[in-house]
């Protein structure tokens, strides 16, 4: 029987069936030590494996992590790079580990823009993964909340013009299907560490209900403990979706 901060018991904390991560910090955390940012991008990446392989553990169903929105490509070419090619280094490791594993990867965000060497590895992995019968992994690759519904309505307004859509079919079942996370459930949890309280273009659809938990902690060093901790507090929420309960 867990205590709650608020002594209400709960039998067994309930695990959310999407949990949605905004991995921010990674800078922040190698400048406090005086080390160079890429630093920290190579110590958040590590963690991004450690809490995906627990939160497939623990049952998580659906996991998405904001890796690189499309406002990133701001910075430094140098830094760019360095998150590209851990990126790369990842999914080459990934497509090894994906023969074992019963996960299944789905890339999200605009890869049109990306090295065509990176898009190879990504499709890839999206085909050997794509029947595993396991959690799925969604990684937010030049991702934009914004960039996903225009990109949405754009298709949609297409098939209006080709006459195959009328606009009076327009509905939020129709959007949902057009959207990179079409057919998964809305997360339940997102979760942003680094103290920042803002979701930074990241899933704006998809989060209508979502419930938050922000923490102070930068990402490289956001354990299974601070994770636990989050969920903990998640199963002791009343979600009402806007009805009486
Ligand atoms: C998140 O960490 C990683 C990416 C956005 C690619 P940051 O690089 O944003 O780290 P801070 O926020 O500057 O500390
Ligand atoms: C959000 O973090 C994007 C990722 C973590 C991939 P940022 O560091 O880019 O967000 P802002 O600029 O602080 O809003
Ligand atoms: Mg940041």
């Amino acid at each position: 029987m867990a205590i709650f901060k608020n002594n209400i018991t709960h039998p067994e904390p309930v695990v959310p069936q999407h949990i949605a991560i905004i991995m921010d910090g990674n800078g922040r955390w190698a400048k406090r030590r005086g080390l160079p940012r890429t630093a920290g991008h190579k110590k958040g990446a590590n963690n991004f494996r450690t809490i995906a392989d627990y939160m497939n553990k623990i049952g998580v169903k659906y996991m998405t992590f904001y890796a690189f929105s499309t406002e990133n490509w701001k910075r430094s070419k140098e830094e760019i790079e360095i998150i590209m090619d851990l990126f790369k280094d990842y999914l080459e490791e990934a497509l090894d580990r994906f023969e074992e594993t019963d996960m299944r990867m789905v890339f999200i965000g605009d890869r049109s823009v990306l090295k065509p060497e990176l898009v190879a590895l990504m499709d890839k992995i999206e085909a050997v993964s794509k029947d595993h019968k396991g959690a799925v992994v969604n990684m937010a690759i030049n991702y934009g909340g914004r960039q996903e519904i225009t990109a949405a309505c754009k298709r949609i307004a297409q098939k209006v013009k080709d006459g195959v859509l009328d606009p009076d079919e327009i509905d939020e079942d129709l959007i949902s299907a057009n959207i990179f996370t079409a057919g998964q459930p809305d997360p339940d949890l997102i979760i942003r560490p680094s103290g920042e309280f803002r979701l930074s273009n990241f899933l704006i659809w998809q989060s209508a209900y979502s419930e938050f938990w922000f923490d102070n902690v930068m990402w490289p060093e956001f354990s299974t403990k601070d994770l636990d901790r989050a969920i903990r507090d998640y199963s002791n929420r009343q979600r009402r979706f806007g009805g009486v309960k």
